[in-house]
């Protein structure tokens, strides 16, 4: 089983942004705890984060017939990208959302999602283990 890991706009600033929000754990953090899990699971887990709208649509159009499963946590393109979500269609892999933080008791705008209208289950408010849970998730399918 293949699983990508994707993480869209500012998660590579992990650890230095937002602190009180996010955490004091930084990105390499994350993939680190996410491998060590995936190993555990006996799944192999493949990484991405990009800051660009238009990378992360090519990288999910490149998991076609690739990868088994993708979690993707979109940082704030989770709340503007019909693009994002058109991926995922296209691609027709099994696909949980994770975001670190709450955001339906955040501000109004982060309460809405484009991606939750096509991603399978929706992990919110778990910090990083919101990644691990989606990981068990896709492998005991
Ligand atoms: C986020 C929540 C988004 O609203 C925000 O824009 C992010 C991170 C989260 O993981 O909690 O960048 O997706």
């Amino acid at each position: 089983m293949k699983i990508k890991v994707i993480n869209g706009p500012n998660l590579n600033m992990l650890g230095i942004r937002e602190p009180e929000i996010y955490g004091k754990t930084t990105y390499s953090d994350l993939v680190e705890l996410i491998k060590s899990k995936a190993e555990e699971l006996c799944v192999e887990c493949d990484f991405f984060q990009s800051n660009h709208e238009g990378d992360i649509v090519t990288q999910i159009q490149n998991c076609y017939n690739t990868f088994d499963g993708i979690i993707i946590n979109p940082g704030a393109y989770t709340h503007t990208s019909v693009a994002i979500l058109d991926a995922l269609k296209s691609v027709g892999i099994p696909t949980v959302e994770v975001h670190i933080s709450d955001v339906d008791s955040r501000e109004e705008f982060r309460k809405f999602s484009f991606v939750s209208l096509y991603a399978e289950k929706v992990i919110k408010g778990k910090g990083f283990d919101g990644y691990l849970e989606a990981l068990e998730y896709l492998t005991n399918k």
